[in-house]
């Protein structure tokens, strides 16, 4: 029908294989129909047929091109289904009447120009990853590699058996009873705050914020549209007594803040749970590194205290490796719930076979394994740096973690110092790009795991040379 119409509209003659010179090339330059399809398609997008075009019968087509009837018959039959050419055998194939866009180039992005040279780093975030596969990487690994695919998308809460290793995991290393139905398995702490916060929080409910605090935090609270409330931290974290009634969550590192160091004492623990009992707020603990404690054993978890106001945030990232994207989330089974089921819409669950391979690490000890073996490499160089760093400030943060913060004298501009090792050839993160409304000191945020030995040491040669000329 539609052919006809074009028909009577458009009279024309049928096409002349002058007009558009078809070929094909039996060189291995793909299936002959495609070419032929590809070379008419072409045709339409540069104008040289419109629509309305009356295409010469397969028969004729094939006779002229010397090739089968089928192969003609195919290379129609595609345009067909694409939409480019309308009409049946019999009553004549005819170009449609579409507008051609000219499909889209790949364009290469402008190369960044390279750094001037490689710059040894003591930015805090990422930890020591081994040179070379151990055997507890590789045998989990294995392990995955023998097993099937899983079938279908898998529960959006996470494996089931996984969740139950990670409950046994908590209670064991961090003191809170729970079950699987407390867990949900992330891709690390940050997507778990953001997943919280998008299934959870309402525009326009506030959130309160450690000051100076974690700036991956506060991004997710401003992309979620939640005004941030600053509150205060000192030597012991959080001020616990400057929350008041209009924060819907605080998100807190109670057991390390991120980044002074201070670990939450139990009196002001147990004031953030009856605060957040009696306004109704959600507590966010991110639990970070916890696992690495150097002077007594690692403290246990905020969330032990009340699973259904506080949310706890755990994550391979510091024990291994950021890349797995792999953590986990302990809540009341009612929030686990609702985040799974948000989960269902977005489809932003771990895959299967890093699932698979953290339960084979955490069935096989490999997980106490690698925190055994960084709290033994952390410990030495945190004294290797407070040793060094010590004559330009203090040095807080000292008995836990992978990073420490010197505190400045007052007159010294923490970016100025910064950049000058930046120039030296060392990367540093500056206090006060963690700061927010309330004011402090200026310091250096010196995390010391990335690094290899050697490095580590070549990067606080540089860095005291800065410091000693400031
Ligand atoms: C305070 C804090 N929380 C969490 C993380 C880790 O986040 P993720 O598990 O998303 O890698 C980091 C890493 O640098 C951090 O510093």
């Amino acid at each position: 029908m539609l052919a006809r119409s074009i028909q009577s509209r458009l009279p024309q003659a049928t096409l002349q294989l002058t007009e558009i010179p078809l070929t094909v090339r039996r060189d291995g330059s793909g299936p002959l129909h495609l070419q032929l399809a590809e070379q008419l398609r072409e045709g339409v997008r540069d104008g040289r047929l419109r629509g309305g075009h009356r295409l010469p019968s397969t028969r004729d087509l094939a006779r002229q091109l010397g090739v089968s009837r089928s192969v003609a018959q195919s290379a129609y039959d595609q345009l067909h289904a694409e939409g480019w050419i309308e009409g049946k055998t019999g009553s004549g194939t005819y170009v449609a009447d579409v507008v051609p866009l000219e499909p889209a180039q790949a364009t290469p992005r402008r190369p960044k120009p390279a750094p001037p040279r490689p710059l040894l780093t003591l930015r805090p975030g990422i930890p020591y990853v081994e040179p070379t596969a151990d055997a507890g990487w590789r045998r989990a690994w294995r392990e995955v590699s023998a097993q099937p695919p899983a079938r279908g998308y898998e529960d959006a809460a996470g494996l089931p058996a996984l969740r139950t290793a990670l409950a046994e995991y908590v209670a064991r290393t961090r003191g809170i009873a729970c079950g699987p139905d407390n867990v949900l398995v992330t891709n690390g702490s940050a997507h778990g705050l953001r997943l919280l916060l998008s299934a959870t929080r309402r525009p326009g409910e506030s959130i309160a914020i450690e000051d100076p605090g974690y700036l991956s935090a506060v991004r997710a609270a401003r992309n979620h549209g939640l005004p941030i409330i600053d509150i205060p931290v000192d030597s012991d974290g959080l001020r616990v007594d400057l929350l008041g009634p209009e924060p819907a969550a605080v998100y807190v590192t109670p057991s390390h803040q991120y980044p002074l160091g201070g670990r939450l004492p139990v009196a002001r623990r147990n004031a953030l749970v009856e605060w957040a009992r009696r306004t109704g707020a959600t507590v966010i603990e991110d639990d970070y590194d916890s696992e690495f404690r150097y002077d007594v054993a690692p403290l246990p978890a905020l969330a032990q205290l009340d699973l259904d106001r506080v949310v706890h945030l755990g994550t391979m990232s510091k024990m291994l490796s950021p890349s797995l994207r792999l953590g986990w989330l302990v809540a009341s089974p009612d929030t686990v719930d609702l985040l799974a089921a948000h989960r269902e819409d977005t489809g932003d669950w771990p895959s299967w076979p890093v699932q698979a391979a953290v339960l084979a690490m955490l069935r096989e000890g490999y997980l106490d394994q690698l925190v055994r073996r960084g709290r033994r490499r952390y410990a030495e160089r945190c004294a290797q740096v407070v040793d060094q760093l010590s004559p330009y400030g203090e040095v807080l943060g000292r008995d836990a973690g992978l990073h420490v913060t010197l505190i400045l004298p007052a007159h010294l501009n923490d970016r100025t110092i910064a950049a000058a090792a930046e120039a030296a050839g060392v990367k540093v993160a500056p206090l006060s790009d963690y700061r927010r409304s309330t004011p402090g000191p200026p310091g250096l945020v010196i995390g010391y795991a990335t690094p290899t030995t050697p490095n580590l040491q070549k990067a606080l040669t540089l860095l005291t040379k800065v410091l000693a000329t400031s």
